[in-house]
């Protein structure tokens, strides 16, 4: 009798060597803490990235990403590293305290400034937008502009696009999807122009020196503390606090803490922050 023998796997394996130069490269250049226990992770969204590029192994791609003097390769790398999982209104205790606590101290101001940092597909940004002109209405007085960045260049397209799926959208109470979003010939949803040109997208890394003179009553920095050790962590919060205004607010994502980071800020509840100082009406 004739026995089947199961199929020869020819996919190549991401052995520890060249998991290792990969972690330190994510490490270096976007502060990435890739634990031994995410190589399983790694090797398939890297192994995704081998059939596209039609590359024979991790140690070939590997080359090739360093050998590119553009940094095309290395964006790509982010971005097949990145996790880029967010959602409409999420975590809604932040936008409570953004309409309760923060937005009345703001007023009176000609422009309201928030940074979402990172944005990632845009989901967030869009979130403070239409919260903050529910109350303010449109047009916007004050001014609303927010600058939402992010590192991954896949995740920023979708973000300046602005179309989602209806199941995306959820979260969103009914009333507000319809007075901020266009539905597409294709049965998507596009937030309209309007509040589209309120945000400026741009890629930043985080964990670099950061400039500009631009400072901020509110920075969101949620859900991506969590990727970084101590050291990286204590790297971004000081970036960030340089660029939040005295009593300027910092939030985080609830699953995240600055327990054990250095800084300068008081705390203020679960995942809020707030730099000292008086803050400027
Ligand atoms: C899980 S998403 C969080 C998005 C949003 N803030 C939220 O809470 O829903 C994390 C994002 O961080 C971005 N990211 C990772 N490392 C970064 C870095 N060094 N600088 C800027 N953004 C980074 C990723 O590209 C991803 O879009």
């Amino acid at each position: 009798m004739r026995r089947d023998t199961p199929a020869e796997d020819h996919s190549p394996s991401l052995g520890a060597k060249e998991f290792e130069k990969f972690r330190r490269l994510a490490y270096d250049q976007f502060g990435l803490n890739l634990t031994a226990a995410k190589h399983d992770l790694v090797a398939a969204r890297l192994g995704k990235k081998l059939r596209e590029l039609k590359i024979p192994s991790y140690a070939a791609y590997y080359d090739l990403v360093v050998a590119d003097r553009s940094g095309e390769s290395l964006i790509a790398l982010i971005d097949s590293l990145s996790t880029n999982h967010t959602s409409f209104l999420r975590e809604a205790s932040h936008f409570d305290f953004l309409l309760t606590q923060v937005l009345p101290g703001l007023r009176k101001r000609a422009s309201i400034d928030i940074w979402s940092a990172p944005c990632s597909t845009g989901e967030e940004p869009y979130s403070i937008a239409v919260t903050l002109l529910e109350k303010l209405g449109m047009p916007p007085k004050p001014a609303l502009r927010i600058r939402a960045t992010d590192i991954s260049t896949k995740a920023l397209g979708i973000a300046k696009k602005g179309v989602y799926a209806a199941d995306r959208l959820g979260s969103m109470p009914a009333a507000m999807v319809k007075k901020y979003f266009t539905q597409t010939a294709t049965g998507l949803f596009q937030i309209n122009p309007d509040v589209r040109k309120m945000i400026d997208f741009e890629r930043v890394n985080l964990i670099e020196p950061l400039r500009g003179s631009r400072m901020f009553p509110i920075i969101f920095c949620r859900n991506v503390m969590i990727y970084f050790d101590k050291p990286t962590q204590e790297r971004l919060v000081a970036n960030l606090t340089q660029f939040l205004e005295p009593g300027g607010y910092l939030m985080i994502g609830h699953s995240e803490s600055l327990m054990g980071v250095r800084h300068s800020l008081e705390y203020v509840q679960p995942a809020i922050y707030r730099k000292p100082g008086a803050a400027t009406a």
